[in-house]
């Protein structure tokens, strides 16, 4: 089994999927209305160092369990050692149960593509939305629609689909973003939407941001459910971890910020909330795009690339799942994704409705999408992460070395790996719970 295990063509493609994975909606919807919510540059301070010093500890672990036993996520905690393959399938329900929310605002966007295709752009927006992911069948059948796109490429294999769809749709994506981006920058608010970004207020600076900071950076890193692992597990013999760790962090945090540079002097120019949350890339954006000229286009390109981000991520969420059911029960690539499908069309299907006729339908007073998305971000993530470092930093002799290096920077990983890293995590479950 392990030897036809699928490999990158080359180091490019496996930094290029990497990418692909951690950039998605968690960058360009998430994080600018996170941001906006959090009192702006002190929130961007604060993710940075965050990201630079703390995430990059669980990074470097999964991209170092993957390298080290080139299996799936539940076969290498089973290799560590056979009690822990639970830890293995707790990664794939996370793993599996994050597409059945983020696919159904994968529906969404094919909607928005669509209507900036047709012209049609003359809503009011909020109620457009509204009555929209209120109906039963179109964003159901949209979301389904979205999965069977996202699936044809992990059906299709490694090389002749995941890394052609990357190698493909990231290069656009970043055209496409800094287009939008540069286009913003000569808006009339480009002042005011830079300041909110760059000029830190140090009076928002609170715990809540920084607990919000980090869930924000281990969910856009994809951290804590086995795709790292996954992804990491095809990589060529020599990669370096730490460097491609670091070179990911750059590119997710390049792109993240880019994402703000092109939404925030939008809002600013039309006199929109920054923190207007969820809505902002539903309601809020195409409404200022539909007062500028050439308003289809510009609609167009930002839905484009909202579907870009998306599907390279989704793409790494099936493959985590896919790659684990090949290897566990035994069956093909094919077989694998029609079953992975299968599992999450079927929960995907509430989620949607959760904004219609499931609306009242709650659990936890949270409906099946707040449920999913809450869940997921502030306790599988978060828990699972903390697993992962106790583990690769207690259980496996000599890990940190194998991965860090020995000298100052290895010593000083390592320490932070064994104990700071988890006992912030902790730190994070109690709070989230
Ligand atoms: N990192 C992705 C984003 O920022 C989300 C993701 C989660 C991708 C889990 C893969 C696995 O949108």
């Amino acid at each position: 089994m392990e030897n036809n295990r699928p490999e990158w063509s080359s180091h490019l493609s496996f930094i290029v999927a990497t990418v692909g994975s951690a950039v998605g909606l968690g960058n360009i919807w998430r994080f600018p209305y996170i941001m906006g919510k959090n009192g702006g540059a002190v929130f961007l301070i604060t993710y940075i160092l965050l990201i630079a010093f703390i995430c990059i500890i669980p990074l470097c672990s999964e991209l170092g369990l993957g390298k080290l036993y080139k299996k799936d996520v539940i076969n290498t905690f089973k290799s560590i050692k056979p009690k822990y393959a639970w830890i293995g399938w707790l990664c794939i329900i996370t793993v599996t149960l994050i597409p059945c929310f983020y696919f159904v605002v994968g529906g969404w966007i094919l909607n928005y593509i669509w209507v900036f295709l047709t012209g049609n752009t003359a809503h009011n927006y909020a109620d457009y939305f509204n009555s929209f992911s209120s109906q039963i069948y179109m964003p159901c059948f949209l979301t389904i629609l979205f999965l069977l796109m996202t699936a044809i490429f992990p059906f299709r294999g490694v090389n002749s689909g995941i890394e052609k769809a990357n190698n493909l749709m990231m290069p656009l994506f970043v055209i496409m973003l800094l287009i939008l981006a540069g286009f913003a920058l000569t808006l009339p608010g480009a002042k005011e939407g830079l300041a909110f970004m760059f000029k830190p207020d140090f009076s928002q600076f609170n715990k809540t941001m920084i607990l919000t900071a980090l869930g924000q950076a281990l969910f856009t890193l994809s951290i804590g459910m086995g795709t790292i692992l996954t992804y990491g597990s095809y990589m060529k013999e020599n990669t370096n971890i730490v460097k491609s760790a670091y070179t990911l962090i750059l590119c997710d945090t390049f792109i993240a910020v880019s994402a703000g540079i092109m939404i925030f002097p939008i809002v600013f120019s039309f006199g929109t909330e920054p923190s207007a949350g969820v809505s902002l890339a539903f309601i809020s954006m195409p409404q200022m795009f539909a007062q500028l000229p050439c308003a289809s286009l510009f609609g167009l390109i930002f839905f484009v690339l909202l579907f870009f981000a998306s599907i390279t991520s989704g793409i790494s969420m099936l493959e985590t799942t896919v790659s684990a059911f090949i290897d566990n029960l035994k069956i093909s690539r094919k077989k694998a994704t029609v079953l992975t499908v299968f599992i999450i069309s079927l929960i995907s299907i509430p989620a949607s409705l959760s904004f219609g006729v499931l609306k009242y339908f709650k659990i936890f007073d949270k409906t099946v999408f707040d449920l999913l998305d809450y869940s997921t971000s502030n306790i599988f993530l978060p828990f699972n992460t903390l697993i992962i470092c106790l583990i690769t930093g207690w259980c496996i002799p000599q890990f940190w070395k194998k991965v860090f290096g020995e000298g100052f920077i290895g010593g000083l990983f390592n320490i932070l790996l064994k104990f700071i890293v988890p006992i912030i995590l902790i730190f994070v479950l109690i709070t989230g719970i």
